[in-house]
């Protein structure tokens, strides 16, 4: 595999990565994002508040329109992006579910936690973001209602939403620590069905993302690695 490995971790972008990471190229080719005209006018519509692409985005759509009853909640919004994807496939489940409250948590002054575990972030990354750069963007695509909670997420911020059951958890807060305690604090409030999705599992700089997924998996969770960069842990009850 070697011949492969090279041409990947050079090709394209002229940048080489370390083994076990570079250019991931999946044979399949279904692309449904293409064929789904609500969620392409919605990427057009968001494409520039988010660091997440569409492959990823399309996941989120397609998950947050399929789980069960529950709310939502996303930690790390940085600019809204993902946060409006999940805010209007709330209020377009492809199943008969109660209405959804939607929770959009940032710091919005970048990432914390940031250890040595951390390869490339060292805390305060991705502060050029407001509360009310999010707002903004929910009320442009027509996602009313909801709530942000501004702060670290759960130090801060968890207990305005500790009561609450809910169906989808995006976690995107690109280090170890911030994604464990928002795991630890999130599973067990997950309703049987419900979905954790990580962002940052195959993402070369997030490698503390991909080591606290590998310590989940290692203690009886089953994840699903995606080649989106997405791991997915679905509750089972
Ligand atoms: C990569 S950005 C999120 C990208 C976003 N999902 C998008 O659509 O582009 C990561 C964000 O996580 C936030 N963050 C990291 N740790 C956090 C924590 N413990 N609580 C709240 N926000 C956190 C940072 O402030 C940053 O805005």
């Amino acid at each position: 595999m070697s011949d492969q490995s090279q041409t990947n971790t050079r090709r394209a972008t002229g940048r080489t990565y370390p083994p076990g990471y570079g250019i991931v190229e999946p044979v399949a080719n279904y692309r449904p994002w293409d064929v789904d005209p609500e969620f392409a006018e919605l990427y057009g519509s968001i494409k520039d508040h988010t660091m997440v692409d569409i492959y990823r985005l399309w996941t989120l759509w397609f998950i947050a329109r399929q789980v069960p009853a529950g709310d939502i909640l996303e930690i790390g919004s940085w600019r809204g992006g993902s946060g409006a994807v999940l805010a209007r496939a709330a209020i377009a489940p492809v199943r008969t579910v109660p209405a959804r409250r939607v929770y959009l948590a940032d710091t919005f002054a970048g990432v914390v936690k940031a250890t040595e575990r951390d390869t490339y972030y060292r805390g305060g990354e991705h502060a050029n973001t407001s509360a009310d750069i999010v707002r903004d963007l929910l009320a442009s695509v027509g996602a009313p209602g909801v709530e942000i909670l501004e702060g670290v997420f759960p130090d801060q911020t968890g207990a305005a939403v500790s009561g609450r059951r809910f169906a989808l958890c995006h976690i995107d807060v690109d280090v170890y620590q911030s994604a464990k305690d928002c795991f630890e604090w999130a599973w067990p409030r997950m309703e049987a069905g419900g979905v954790v999705v990580f962002d940052d599992f195959g993402f070369y700089g997030c490698e503390g993302v991909t080591s606290f997924v590998a310590e989940i998996a290692g203690q009886g969770l089953t994840v699903v690695p995606s080649l989106s960069g997405q791991a997915i842990v679905t509750r089972a009850g």
